[in-house]
């Protein structure tokens, strides 16, 4: 019997199949475990997956984008923009560094910003817009995103923290914009415990970020001379190890999600949040009247749903940055609910919830 059919089911279990155990135990007998040659070999294979110039591993994909943005050449005080509604790390990369976010509508249906309202958001001060492929989807709207941003002569930086591995013939996630980031946190397709990738373009964009993220200098490990002043920031072997061992199975990691989705999707129907792309979305999603009433309800039953994100503004630090009306981020906060998805969801697991959903007592919504 499957531990998820008694047991709880947690938001967002990764998978570790013994292969990753195995790589970590062997790159430990190397005795190589800080940065070194493992995050260089994961760097390079980052870069061929997502069809990019060069990848650089990181700490994080908070960092991640903080890092594009200093390599994109963005300054304190420079206008970034990013999606009102979703996790803070994607406003809080550009406030850390002294960058002054501005906020773009996400449409309802998507979860992205919404390409209808951005040229409302741009202003005359705009140096860069930041693009969430959110749950990972990369659909037209992207496109249109980007198209906006050439038109008004305004770098995009592609979030691709959910895409690692998707995409569609000749475009892979991350590599829309003028640079992009990746993050292997836990709950995602790929995940080194904490983790994150710039997806550079060029050789400037990789050797800006390199610098960004080792001290501040490309060179200093050979000319034992620091030109700026930088901090340490990068992934180490140990990570990129794990990296490497999920990187074999990233087929198999999204057919697995593909499954639970369906299978979710059996019980639920249109009522399950379907990404603008067409393929499965990353996280399960559902709008519910009253979401608090429906996590609680999951919960006694060991199923850990959660109310995820907010709109940036209600966090205290970004309030003033409510400044016209953003009626699909409240849509979201006010009825979205995350089911369990992490890659570790089982089938068995995934018919649970389903089961679960549909016998609650509760008013479905929909956002478009
Ligand atoms: C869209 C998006 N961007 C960036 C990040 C930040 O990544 P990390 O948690 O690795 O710092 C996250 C984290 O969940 C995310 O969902």
């Amino acid at each position: 019997m499957n531990q998820q059919q008694h047991s709880i089911i947690p938001l967002a279990e990764p998978w570790l199949p013994p292969s990753c155990a195995e790589a970590v135990s062997r790159q430990i007998e190397t005795s190589f475990v800080g940065p070194g040659p493992t995050a260089q070999s994961f760097a390079s294979r980052l870069a061929q997956v997502c069809d990019v110039a060069a990848a650089v591993p990181v700490s994080s994909g908070t960092v991640a984008l903080s890092i594009a943005a200093q390599a994109l050449g963005l300054r304190p005080g420079d206008e970034v923009i990013v999606p009102a509604y979703g996790v803070i790390s994607v406003i809080n990369a550009f406030g850390v560094i002294g960058l002054r976010p501005r906020l773009a509508e996400i449409d309802a249906a998507t979860g992205c910003i919404d390409p209808k309202r951005l040229g409302e958001a741009i202003t005359k001060d705009t140096r860069a817009v930041v693009y969430v492929d959110f749950c990972g989807s990369i659909g037209d709207d992207l496109d249109e995103v980007a198209a906006i941003c050439a038109d008004r002569g305004v770098p995009l930086i592609e979030d691709a923290a959910w895409a690692l591995g998707r995409g569609r013939p000749g475009r892979r996630g991350g590599s829309f914009g003028q640079i992009g980031t990746i993050s292997f946190s836990v709950p995602k397709i790929l995940t080194t415990g904490q983790g994150g990738a710039v997806l550079a373009h060029d050789e400037a964009q990789r050797d800006a970020a390199i610098a960004a993220a080792d001290q501040g200098d490309v060179d200093w490990r050979r000319t034992n001379l620091n030109k700026s002043i930088g901090s340490n920031l990068r992934l180490s072997d140990l990570a990129a190890a794990l990296g490497n061992a999920e990187l074999d199975q990233i087929e198999e990691r999204w057919a697995r999600k593909r499954s639970a989705y369906s299978i979710l999707a059996k019980h639920l129907g249109e009522r399950l949040f379907r990404a603008a792309d067409g393929d499965v979305p990353m996280q399960h999603i559902i709008f519910v009247e009253r979401p608090d009433d429906v996590v609680s309800q999951l919960k006694s039953q060991g199923i850990l749903a959660a109310r995820q994100y907010r709109p940036m503004y209600h966090h205290p630090p970004y309030e003033a940055l409510r400044d016209r009306d953003f009626k699909a981020s409240e849509f979201w906060f006010a009825h979205s609910v995350y089911l369990p998805f992490g890659v570790g969801l089982t089938e068995e697991g995934a018919d649970r919830i389903g089961v679960a959903v549909q016998r609650l007592n509760c008013r479905f919504m929909s956002p478009s």
